[in-house]
């Protein structure tokens, strides 16, 4: 017997990549280098400090995890924020999944630009929100025309744009947001910065536009630049007033304790990962370099994995990587594939690979 389960959840398949066994994983653009063993150490000694408490629950509002993340913002962005103006949950997916809880819901509309982050469609979704995706211009960029005229059309309650956007790549100019800001003071405008740390020297970061307007949400994560991705922790940094309304649909407790105490052991340690994130934009630009002496098109990216074509038979391309150990995305365009930026050793492999599966 089937459950009577909602009509728009009947036959989908649960999101995600597939999760196979490979020595290359190049395919969720998660940070290929482990955490420093001086922080996994601090991590092991301050959760085991907290560990008689755990029969407590966790500070609900996350206060000085919020107040760490506050001063990170201010150091990377160099803007002006306190801790009331950030909020975190269990990874950014969690944050925008609330973002539509307050905002969103049945006859309000959220609006995106495609190719972009395939789970925007499932907050929508899960929340009963109208979806309109709109498409990206021919480069996957986004301007202030097209995205007014989209507002005007399609009058959403919430714009999702994603920059750098996943899966291209591709950073929005902030004076594009300035004019979607103006146009658009009564919309809730998110701008998802999950790759934000890996942008190019002199790409602004849209947090330095919290503090004028109370609409403008920009969401972050330790899951990339971090290393965390296994910590689930992601945040955002907007207005008090949008702070508020998030805590009005949030559950109890949402943030354990350990989670708050390994998130803010990290955040110790933000100088110590600039060495890895260092080495993994200068991959990317070699890699982008590379693609494009050898034949293939890549797009510039901002972010720490690149979209790469042609491929006349994409999936054939994908498998005949995954026979050579190697797993990379098959997502966004058809005849592009998504290729996350790895250590030296497994960019080597992987350029060795592509050489060889080049003709499909
Ligand atoms: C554009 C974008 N936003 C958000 C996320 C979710 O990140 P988190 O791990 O913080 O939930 C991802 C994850 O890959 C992403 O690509």
């Amino acid at each position: 017997m089937s459950l009577p389960i909602r009509d728009e959840l009947r036959n989908v398949s649960p999101y995600g990549a597939p999760q196979l066994d490979v020595p290359v994983k190049l395919n969720t653009n998660e940070n290929p280098y482990s955490p420093p063993a001086a922080l996994v150490e601090a991590i092991a000694k301050n959760v085991a400090a907290i560990g008689a408490s755990l029969n407590r629950y966790p500070d609900r509002d996350a206060v000085e995890l919020r107040a760490g993340l506050a001063e990170y913002i201010i150091r990377e962005s160099r803007t002006t924020i306190s801790h009331e103006q950030v909020w975190a949950a269990n990874g950014s997916n969690e944050i925008m999944l609330q973002i539509l809880q307050a905002f969103g819901g049945p006859g309000r509309k959220a609006l995106t630009f495609s190719p972009t982050y395939s789970m925007y469609a499932e907050y929508a979704r899960d929340t009963n929100t109208e979806f309109v995706a709109v498409a990206r211009r021919d480069d996957f960029s986004v301007d202030a025309d097209l995205i007014v005229s989209a507002m005007t059309i399609h009058r959403p309650n919430v714009i999702f744009l994603a920059s750098p956007n996943n899966p291209t790549g591709t950073a929005m100019d902030l004076e594009v947001l300035d004019v979607v800001l103006k146009a658009a003071p009564n919309t809730i405008v998110v701008v998802d910065e999950a790759y934000a740390e890996f942008r190019r020297k002199g790409v602004e970061s849209a947090v330095t536009r919290v503090s004028r307007h109370p609409n403008l949400v920009v969401t972050r994560t330790m899951s990339k630049a971090f290393a965390m991705a296994g910590v689930r922790l992601g945040y955002l940094v907007s207005s008090v007033e949008m702070v508020n309304a998030l805590q009005l649909v949030r559950l109890p407790y949402h943030l354990s304790t350990v989670t708050q105490v390994v998130a803010n052991t990290a955040l110790n340690f933000a100088d110590d990962l600039q060495k890895d994130l260092e080495q993994i934009r200068t991959a990317r630009d070699e890699f982008v370099n590379w693609s494009a002496q050898n034949g293939f098109d890549t797009t510039q990216s901002d972010a720490n994995f690149v979209l790469l074509g042609q491929f006349s038979d994409r999936h054939a391309a994908w498998q005949a990587l995954v026979d050579r150990g190697v797993l990379v995305r098959e997502v966004g365009p058809d005849h592009w594939l998504r290729i996350t930026i790895g250590t030296a050793s497994e960019m080597e492999i992987l350029k060795k690979a592509l050489l060889e599966v080049k003709g499909l």
